[in-house]
């Protein structure tokens, strides 16, 4: 089964609208005439559009890094999947270990918020991964399968066929800690077989699962070149033009 890389940058809460723009505008002509994966960049919501402006023309794509699940409403400092539709995103993150962690974004809002993405033609990139200390007990599965069993529920076949999910373990994230390519593997094995239980194996066999926590250029071609390994969620190495782009000429 081959699946088609998604190598995705996580901004967070870094880069101005200018900076953004600066980052577009050196970073395009290094990845012209890439195909062969998809790329996506996930900027703050203030420099949303103008990446969108920036990147327009290329086969990039342009997403939130969070996502209200509702259309409109009381809901103050959050962004809506209509606003993101109409500046011209079309991806999102949902369920990043950072709004589960500091904003207490549980499975249960992951999951509204998954549907909600579906239900606009949105593409979801769900995060899901364990902490140092469920690794340590060797609640590695436990933790996964419980993500995904909470995130997906009442997720359907026929909808789960864009969504991507993005293995990434928390004591990776920001650390310089990467998993290694057989721990990343094992997880992403586990992930693949709990889709497979929930929605079936051809959904299973079709899904893309990344993997995200400290990629650099320096370890993205083991990893990527994994099979079971489907792309990356880059953060820090994300934020430089050719840093970026070397991840995604692994
Ligand atoms: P990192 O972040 O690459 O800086 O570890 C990854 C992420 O949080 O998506």
């Amino acid at each position: 089964m081959s699946r088609k890389a998604l190598i995705a940058a996580n901004w967070k809460m870094y880069k101005t609208p200018a900076e953004a723009k600066a980052f577009v505008e050196a970073f395009l002509p290094l990845v012209a005439n890439h195909s062969r994966d998809e790329i996506a960049l996930f900027p703050s919501v203030t420099s949303l559009a103008t990446v969108v402006a920036a990147a327009a023309g290329s086969t990039i794509r342009v997403g939130l890094q969070n996502m209200h699940f509702a259309d409109e409403g009381a809901y103050t400092g959050e962004t809506s999947p209509l606003m993101l539709r109409a500046v011209g995103a079309t991806h999102t993150l949902i369920g990043h270990s950072e709004r589960r962690q500091y904003f207490a974004e549980t499975d249960e809002v992951v999951n509204k918020k998954l549907h909600s993405a579906l239900r606009h033609g949105i593409l979801p990139v769900v995060c899901i991964g364990e902490s140092l200390a469920e690794r340590e007990a060797g609640e590695t599965a436990r933790v996964l399968k419980t993500q995904i069993h909470h995130g997906f529920a009442g997720i359907t076949v026929e909808q789960a066929a864009t969504i991507v999910i993005a293995y990434e373990p928390v004591w990776a994230i920001g650390t310089g800690k990467t998993a290694t390519p057989e721990m990343a593997v094992d997880a992403h094995r586990i992930v693949r077989a709990e889709i497979a239980a929930i929605l079936g194996a051809a959904v299973a066999s079709h899904m893309r699962i990344l993997y995200g926590g400290s990629v650099k250029p320096e370890n993205a071609s083991s990893l990527l070149n994994e099979e079971e390994i489907d792309g990356a969620l880059v953060g820090g190495a994300s934020l430089i033009p050719s840093s970026f782009a070397a991840i995604v000429h692994y």
